[in-house]
Formats: C-alpha cells, sequence, structure tokens
C-alpha cells in the first residue's frame, strides 16, 4: 500500500507518493517564486490553491496508482506559514473524507529528517537540518528528536535569499549563491558567529551587505559568505558528534543541497572515520514524498487525526512532537 503527502509550508506545493520501502511512486510540485523580494504568505497560499488539486492528479498519474490503493493522506501541520499550511491541510481533509482514509499530520522539520534518515540506511545518525526556515543539529533520543544545536536568529536559507536579493538577485539566493561563489577568488573576513552549540547570521548579513556597498565583487563576497557560514555549521554539528558519540552524520532540507556544504561536513566526518550521507537535492529540498513517508511512519504507529483535531501548528517545534515510530 501507498501513502499519499502533501507539502505546503512556504513556497513549494508538492504532493507525493510513496511506498512501504520508501520508493517515490509519484511526485509532484511547483515553487512559488515572488517576482521580486521574499514570499509574501498569502501569494503564495493562493497558488497551492489553485495547484495542489492538478498535483494530486499528478502523482497519481505517475505512480500508477488508484485513490483505492492509498493507505492514508498525510500534510504538513507545520511549521510554515498559516495561510500556506491551510491550504494543504485543507486539500488533504478534503481527500481524506472523500476516499474515506486516515489522514496523518506531519511535522515538517521531522519530515526532512525522516526522509534523509531512510534513505542513508543509518539508523540512528546525528542530523544536520538545513533549510530556508531553520537551521538545527538533531539527534534522536528518548522518544523525541533534540535540538542540540540551531540558529539564534534567522535560518541559514532566509539568510542566504536575503542576501540575495539585497544583491540585486531574485529568491532563491541560495542556488545562486552557490554558482556566483565558484567564480570568487578572494576571501574576506565576515563575522563567525558560534555560541556553543548554536550559530547566528544576521550579524554577517549586514557586513555582507556593507562589503557589497564598497565595491567587494560579488563572486569574492559570494565565495567568502558560503566557506563562513558552512564552516560555523560544520563546527557546531562536530561539537554535537564528540558530545553524543555519534560517528555518522546525515544532511537534510534545502540548503543540503549545496555542494561546498556538503564536502565540508563530509570531510569533518570521514576524518573522525564516520560516515555522511546526503540525500538526492529533490529529497533535500521541500517535497510531498517526505510528507509521505513520515506520514507512514506515524500512520502506522496509530498516529491519525480526526478532521476537527487537524489544525494547522505555525509554529510547531521539532523537539515537541512525538515519534512514536521511533522506539528506544
Ligand atoms: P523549512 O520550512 O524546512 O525551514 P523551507 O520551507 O525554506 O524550509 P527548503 O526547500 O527546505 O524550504 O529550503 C529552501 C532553502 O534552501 C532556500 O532558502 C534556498 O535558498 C536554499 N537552497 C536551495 N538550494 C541551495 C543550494 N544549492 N545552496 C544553498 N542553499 C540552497
Ligand atoms: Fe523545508
Amino acid at each position: 500500500m501507498a501513502v499519499l503527502g502533501i507539502e505546503s509550508t512556504a513556497h513549494t506545493a508538492s504532493v507525493g507518493i510513496v511506498s512501504d520501502r520508501a520508493e517515490v511512486l509519484g511526485l509532484a510540485s511547483d515553487m512559488y517564486r515572488p517576482p521580486a523580494g521574499g514570499i509574501h504568505p498569502r501569494e503564495a497560499a493562493n497558488h497551492h490553491v489553485e495547484l495542489l488539486p492538478g498535483l494530486v492528479r499528478q502523482a497519481l498519474d505517475a505512480a500508477h496508482v488508484a485513490p483505492s490503493e492509498i493507505e492514508a493522506v498525510a500534510f504538513a501541520q507545520g511549521p510554515g506559514l498559516g495561510p500556506c499550511l491551510r491550504a494543504g491541510a485543507t486539500v488533504a481533509r478534503m481527500l481524506a473524507l472523500t476516499w474515506e482514509k486516515p489522514l496523518v499530520p506531519v511535522n515538517h522539520c521531522v519530515a526532512h529528517v525522516e526522509i534523509a534518515r531512510v534513505l542513508s540506511g543509518l539508523d540512528d545518525p546525528l542530523l544536520l537540518y538545513a533549510s530556508g526556515g531553520n537551521t538545527q543539529v538533531i539527534a534522536y533520543g528518548r522518544g523525541r528528536y533534540r535540538v542540540l544545536g540551531e540558529t539564534l536568529d534567522i535560518g541559514i536559507g532566509n539568510f542566504l535569499d536575503k542576501l540575495w536579493i539585497g544583491l540585486g538577485g531574485t529568491f532563491p539566493g541560495g542556488p545562486a549563491l552557490e554558482l556566483e561563489a565558484r567564480a570568487g577568488a578572494n576571501l574576506h573576513e565576515l563575522p563567525y558567529s558560534v555560541h556553543g552549540m548554536d550559530v547566528a547570521f544576521s550579524g554577517m548579513l549586514t557586513a555582507a551587505l556593507a562589503l557589497h556597498r564598497k565595491g567587494v565583487a560579488r563572486p569574492d563576497l559570494a565565495l567568502s559568505v558560503e566557506s563562513t557560514a558552512y564552516a560555523m555549521l560544520t563546527e557546531i554539528t562536530e561539537r554535537a558528534l564528540a558530545h553524543r558519540r555519534r560517528d555518522s552524520v546525515v544532511l537534510g532540507g534545502g540548503v543540503a543541497c549545496n555542494e561546498r556544504l556538503r564536502g565540508m561536513v563530509r570531510t569533518m566526518v570521514e576524518e573522525r572515520g564516520g560516515t555522511m550521507f546526503a540525500p538526492p537535492r529533490a529529497m533535500c529540498v521541500d517535497n510531498g514524498a517526505m510528507i509521505a513517508w513520515t506520514g507512514r511512519l506515524a500512520f502506522r504507529a496509530g498516529a491519525t487525526a480526526a478532521v476537527e483535531d487537524s489544525a494547522v501548528e505555525p509554529r510547531q517545534r521539532t523537539d515537541l512532537v512525538a515519534t512514536p515510530w521511533r522506539a528506544e
């Protein structure tokens, strides 16, 4: 049997269908790209409302699966932008009622972690989850995913996006800065902000924009920002590995697409004699398959919700959601 999952927490509307063995049977996604500036929640939500019904159809067609072969309907309950979350949740409730299937709310961050974990084949790795809104080092312990360290201000992806928009570009900034950095030659010093297991990025944003105004070339700025920001993430990941006595690291979230970040974390982990795994890009960025897979885990553990108890939770935290499928 297959599970269908709906993702709509922010910019991406996506429907995924996965099998019991975490094979992606069907995946249909569409990303809202604002013409200028950052994401406007209501405009992104309108995009999702318009596109989700067609994406459901596309995913079913790609999977060659009939609604009767769907076991449960999962959706991202939070964290995310309220209007965007409600768009996905409404479609999920409607499908669950029409098809008479259980409804399964899923935490978006836990979904990034679970898809990366199942694809890695590693049982209990440390997780570096680096995305637009979130930057967390996570390990499982006693019934929850525990956040060992995280950003104290903005998520690393939001930092990259804001910087790129400040340099005259459009959302998303991370992939554009990655290309730009390849042509960079000179490193400029930027604030390196690690506080124990936590990081912060707003000081670097201010400093990088100031360097831009002074005429530092975009490729050099991109190289300096990537080197500094990813070194910060590598440092807190290494500290967490040492404290938690783990030897493997799995990456997740949109920023985990980045080759420089992958390389830096890989070097650190392998120098310690451990293993590093990064999922294919389509499984790092927001996607319905990760919601479907985590929904499948939750459903099998009995974590379904009645429609009246399925309200979205824009501020739901990784370390506050139960993970009954992960027994000690
Ligand atoms: P979350 O809700 O999990 O915080 P999100 O909704 O922002 O995440 P994701 O798709 O997980 O969505 O991540 C998107 C972020 O990833 C954007 O900020 C984007 O700039 C960044 N990103 C994507 N590709 C790359 C890349 N190659 N290098 C760096 N950053 C990237
Ligand atoms: Fe995400």
